[in-house]
């Protein structure tokens, strides 16, 4: 299923390393991962979230704050699936907190499955392969996935690039597409501490995928309430908030000690027909 990025043949496991038939080879590195992102594929020469951003994604999701989101996802993977082994891929699988919850619970459920995770943070993937073996960590870009054409049963898409091409060619036919993104309240609490005119237009992927069928949207709203500074200061700082907002509004949340936030979230469900 994993496939060469140089000659796209099949990529075979011969201890630490993948080699395909034409001896492109790739060694995995020490923390169990392996980088399949070509220099050519870089936009930047540390391409995704860098590492301070994981280790603040790490310890806010590990709080459980977002349990709700990725109860959802797992709970569709559960009402959708037709078989009990499943091939799913995760891109922009960020540190892996969703991908190792889904993981978990597949097999509470008894149902097999061989799950990548794919990030072009390099950063991501090694905090992610840190923490869980059951998984096959990759760095590659979304927009050249080292997976093999319609060999997946689902693609899960969370805050992250949508690169509707992709998807489909490694999807089965009948195989899932499941995308997460936030709604029109997500974090509106902590938007009004940093900014004085609040957005809240959200995007829908619905329409940048009309090559799949849509199946429905699944709103998971939450309220949450956040007892700490560490936490508020995480939760802003794995957002790209962090990058574009007005430094008065970063200081007065920073001196925060509690947030009370909505979670808002749509997980739109797809098809390959
Ligand atoms: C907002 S984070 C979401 C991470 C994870 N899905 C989660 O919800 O915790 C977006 C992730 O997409 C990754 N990313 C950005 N561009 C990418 C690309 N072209 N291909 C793969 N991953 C990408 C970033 O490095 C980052 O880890």
């Amino acid at each position: 299923m994993i496939i060469c990025p140089v000659c796209k043949e099949e990529l075979v496991k011969e201890g630490k390393s993948y080699r395909c038939k034409n001896n492109h080879c790739f060694d995995m590195g020490k923390q169990g991962y392996t980088n399949l992102l070509l220099s050519n594929q870089k936009h930047s020469k540390m391409p995704g979230d860098d590492k301070d951003m994981v280790m603040s994604r790490r310890e806010f999701l590990e709080k459980g704050y977002y349990q709700k989101i990725s109860q959802g996802v797992n709970d569709i993977v559960k009402e959708t699936c037709n078989s009990k082994d499943l091939d799913i891929l995760d891109i922009g699988c960020g540190e892996g907190y969703y991908t190792k919850r889904l993981k978990d619970f597949l097999e509470c459920e008894n149902i097999k499955s061989h799950i990548i995770g794919i990030d072009i943070s390099k950063e991501a993937v090694i905090a992610a392969a840190r923490s869980d073996k059951r998984i096959d960590w990759i760095v590659a870009s979304a927009t050249n996935i080292p997976v093999s054409e319609s060999s997946l049963d689902y693609v899960i898409c969370m805050f992250a690039k949508i690169i509707p091409e992709e998807k489909m060619r490694t999807l089965k036919s009948g195989g899932y597409l499941i995308v997460v993104s936030t709604g029109e309240k997500h974090l509106i609490e902590l938007k009004e501490v940093v900014y004085d005119k609040v957005r809240t237009e959200f995007y829908s992927p619905v329409k940048d995928l009309e090559m799949f069928e849509h199946i429905k949207t699944v709103n998971c709203t939450d309220s949450v309430f956040i007892d700490n500074n560490r936490s508020i200061k995480n939760l802003f700082d794995m957002t790209p908030y962090r990058w574009r907002s007005p430094k008065e509004g970063i200081e007065k949340l920073y001196a925060l000690d509690s947030l009370k936030i909505t979670v808002d979230v749509n997980i739109d469900i797809f098809r390959k027909p």
